[in-house]
């Protein structure tokens, strides 16, 4: 039976505005920085990058003991066992089931608000990624923090890999992420669904 689930509260619909609105700026001057795109003047994108990064780590401190205080944490528990298989079938979902009209393998309900593969990337990129993504940016912003030499590699060039690497995972997640957002009971549902808060089932 179809039913209204109030999923995203207003402290993660804060947190994922901000958070999706930094990350694009970031993307933006990263790219403009790195390969003159957009034809933003350098002092200026190094700014507007280095505001929007404060910014986008202070959203994750807030994220981060969000999830813990309000229970949300609990959507992102992985149970191991079994994990690995019930990822596969969500993938023959989505390259197979979906284009034959079937029902997704795992409805989401009160107690499963992300299917194995949301759960997966989400974890990866909220504890991995964007962690490294930050710790790296500030160990640019701050040089003198850096090891001069790591293994005969100067620090500086292994930070600069480990931020270029971790911002480009980012953004190919952003744009997989936003296709991803598209299916669902119609295209536009699920960023309704971050408007008001409500996840409609099928
Ligand atoms: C313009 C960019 C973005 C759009 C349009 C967008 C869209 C959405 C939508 C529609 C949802 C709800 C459906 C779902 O739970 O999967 C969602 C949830 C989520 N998004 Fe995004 N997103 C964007 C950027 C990002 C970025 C940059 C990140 C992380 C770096 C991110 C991380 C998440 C997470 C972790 C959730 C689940 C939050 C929770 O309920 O705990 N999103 N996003």
């Amino acid at each position: 039976m179809a039913q209204k689930i109030y999923y995203y509260p207003v402290w993660i619909r804060i947190w994922h505005a901000t958070n999706a609105l930094m990350f694009l700026l970031l993307i933006i001057t990263g790219l403009s920085m790195q390969y003159g795109l957009f034809k933003i003047r350098f002092d200026y994108a190094v700014s507007i990058h280095n505001v929007s990064g404060i910014v986008l780590s202070v959203c994750y401190l807030y994220y981060f003991m969000a999830n813990f205080i309000t229970g949300n944490l609990k959507y992102y528990r992985i149970k191991f066992k079994g994990f690995f298989k019930r990822l596969w079938v969500q993938f023959v979902y989505y390259t197979v089931g979906i284009f034959k009209n079937q029902m997704p393998p795992f409805p989401l309900t009160i107690k499963r608000k992300f299917n194995p593969l949301q759960k997966f990337t989400y974890v990866s990129v909220m504890y991995i990624i964007v962690p490294l993504i930050i710790i790296s940016g500030y160990a640019m912003l701050f040089p003198e923090i850096i090891y001069e030499k790591v293994l005969g590699i100067p620090g500086i060039v292994l930070t600069d890999l480990v931020h270029v690497c971790t911002g480009f995972i980012g953004s190919i997640f952003m744009i997989i992420h936003i296709y991803f957002c598209t299916i669902g009971s119609k295209p536009a549902a699920n960023f309704k669904s971050l408007v008001n808060g409500y996840h409609q089932t099928e």
